[in-house]
């Protein structure tokens, strides 16, 4: 059975909301004038997708990296190998059912799953804004100890798929420095050939982004100095059975 979960203006085009279907989580997402609906949670380890990046129809989870097909819920890379289950979703004067996956919203006056939307479609999903929900500007923190220990922990959510470790502890940011509401990194890699390099990349500026008072994340990826193992945290260095 379909149910109502949100208008579509309460979506903006690449966006999200969180919903329930049939009292599970689930996660809705506008992919330009698309709708799609997907259980919010990844079937490798049960972590919620709820801000997983999106890009290429696929929405990647925040903790190992698995990527999933937005539409099939098929498990893209591992380290997820079941499916997510999915949703069927249809629009219907400017409101959006979900219902169960294949089904068809019974005939009515409009049943597109597509709406007219004269924005541009982007892979990305939107940042959260510098201006709250009044249109003020978001005060800058005070510059010292205590930003920067807010940048690092936003970093410290970002996971080496590979290693299963946070990019701080194992000693990939070198540098972090903010301009505003503009944060500058610089970090490196465990090797320059390791193929989940755009995708730290790519999380650790939706992590930084995700502050109310960061604007943008610019980050750079370093080669010099090579990182090395004695970069990592002794705490790190447990998690990996290095002594
Ligand atoms: S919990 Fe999602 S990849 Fe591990």
């Amino acid at each position: 059975m379909f149910e109502r979960v949100a208008s579509v203006s309460e979506v903006p085009p690449n966006g999200r909301k969180s919903i329930i279907v049939d009292d599970v989580p689930a996660l809705l997402v506008r992919i330009g004038n698309d709708f799609f609906a997907v259980e919010d949670v990844c079937s490798h380890d049960g972590q919620p997708l709820t801000d997983g990046p999106v890009a290429d129809g696929a929405i990647t989870c925040p903790r190992h990296g698995a990527k999933f097909d937005l539409k099939t819920g098929k498990a893209l890379c591992m380290p997820a190998t079941q499916p997510i289950p999915t949703f069927a979703v249809q629009v219907r004067d400017g409101e959006v059912f979900v219902g169960p996956a294949g089904a068809e919203l019974p005939p009515g006056p409009t049943t597109s799953a597509s709406v007219t939307s004269t924005a541009t479609a982007t892979n990305s999903l939107p940042v959260v804004s510098v201006l709250d929900a009044v249109g003020e500007k978001v005060p800058l923190p005070e510059p010292g100890d205590d930003d920067e220990i807010r940048l690092i922990d936003a970093l410290k959510q970002v996971i080496d798929p590979e290693l299963m470790v946070n990019i701080v502890d194992l000693g990939l940011v070198y540098t972090i420095n903010r301009d505003g509401h503009k944060i500058y990194v610089e970090m490196t890699l465990t090797s320059p050939a390791c193929p989940a390099g755009p995708q730290i990349v790519q999380q650790s500026k939706m992590a930084l982004e995700r502050l109310r008072d960061v604007e943008e994340a610019e980050i750079k990826l370093v080669m010099s100095p090579p990182w090395t193992p004695d970069r990592m945290t002794d705490e790190a260095k447990d998690m990996l059975g290095i002594f």
